[in-house]
């Protein structure tokens, strides 16, 4: 059996920065309550026109590849993690493949929101090892502002999400030194509908455009917050201690630990159950906001970038969110 390893890691956020002073002017909000409650002070917001979620990922894979050393001939497998693709169908996956000039080989979308990157490289890790692939670009990108309520209504959420895309390469190692140690990945569709966006649904008959205009609360996404809030906090260090128990670790072995960036409050949270020195833990959410399945890749790609990565480090990859869904991948970098 093969291993895999993280060969590169890239990112690319869009220019525009949207300040909790700019939100204020547009919703009944204010900077103070949203870092008090969230730790976010700026997000960013594709530009209608230049930014997709396509050709986010796009820059994103570039700037992995180059890191890897290797050129986009050479992958032969794309796994997409998203929940905002630019088309209903096909899945961005496929326009990846598009914007990269890549001729015919597969491109598979997940579809597990924030927990969306742990599951891709989990998929990834098992294409790789089964000997099936040996170089499997991994991306996180979303744009979920242009389906945000920025009205006073929608301000629960509008002020936690943003844009921006993540990728690693991932590619088949034989030396067991660097590499994915084991994957863990839960759901529980029990809590569905706490983080959901319905439209377009299936399951409900088809409807005429005013129909359609006259529910546009469907057509965004709805948050039960505090409930959201109870089992992120729960999970996250849950799984982190679980998949180190697993595998023969404590959590004084962690060196670095990439949360999903949900909220600078479960952060602290998590850092806190798993007693983990502030420079152990990779937060960014200040900056970025929540950016759902990029948020991972976007923090792990700013960490290498800082040099805060080495190898040998042990790494942990965790996430929780809709569905709900929670999962956490364990690595030696
Ligand atoms: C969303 C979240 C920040 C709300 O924080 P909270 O402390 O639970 O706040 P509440 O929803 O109880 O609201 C408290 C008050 O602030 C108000 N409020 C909500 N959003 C606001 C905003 N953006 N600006 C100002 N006030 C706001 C509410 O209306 C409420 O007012 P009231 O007391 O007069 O009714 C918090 O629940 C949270 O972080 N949940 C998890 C979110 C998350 O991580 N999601 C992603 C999962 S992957």
């Amino acid at each position: 059996m093969f291993n895999s390893f993280f060969a590169g890691t890239g990112h690319y956020v869009p220019e525009r920065i949207i300040t909790n002073e700019y939100l204020s002017t547009l919703m009944d909000t204010n900077d103070a309550w949203i870092v008090e409650r969230t730790g976010i002070k700026e997000r960013r917001w594709f530009e209608k026109g230049k930014d997709t979620v396509a050709n986010m990922a796009a820059k994103a894979s570039q700037k992995a590849l180059a890191n890897a050393g290797i050129e986009a001939s050479d992958i032969d497998f794309i796994v997409f993690a998203t929940i905002t693709p630019d088309y209903y169908f096909p899945g961005s996956g496929v326009l990846l493949q598009r914007e990269l000039g890549l001729a015919n080989i597969p491109a598979l979308d997940i579809r597990n929101q924030c927990t969306g990157f742990v599951y891709a490289v989990s998929v990834a890790d098992q294409f790789i090892k089964s000997g099936m692939y040996k170089n499997v670009l991994v991306v996180g990108a979303e744009i979920q502002s242009s389906a945000l309520d920025i009205s006073t209504e929608g301000r629960g959420m509008a002020v936690i999400f943003g844009d921006g895309a993540g990728a690693v390469v991932m590619r088949r190692s034989e030396n067991a030194e660097s590499r994915v140690l084991a994957s863990k990945l839960y759901a529980d569709g029990r809590f569905a509908e706490e983080l959901i966006l319905k439209d377009p649904g299936s399951s409900r008959p088809f409807r005429q455009l005013d129909d359609l205009a006259a529910n546009m609360e469907d057509t965004r996404p709805y948050m039960n917050g505090n409930q959201v809030f109870k089992h992120a906090v729960h999970r996250f260090p849950e799984v982190t201690l679980d998949i180190l128990a697993e595998n023969g670790f404590q959590k004084e072995d962690l060196d670095l630990l990439v949360p999903h960036q949900a909220n600078l409050r479960i952060t602290r949270y998590i850092q806190e159950k798993l007693q983990l020195p502030e420079e152990k833990v990779v937060s960014n959410i200040e900056r970025y906001g929540n950016t759902t399945a990029a948020s991972i890749p976007i923090a792990l790609s700013e960490a290498f970038e800082q040099g805060r990565l080495k190898p040998g480090m042990l790494v942990c990859l965790t996430a929780f969110g809709s569905g709900f869904t929670w999962g956490a991948n364990l690595l030696k970098w």
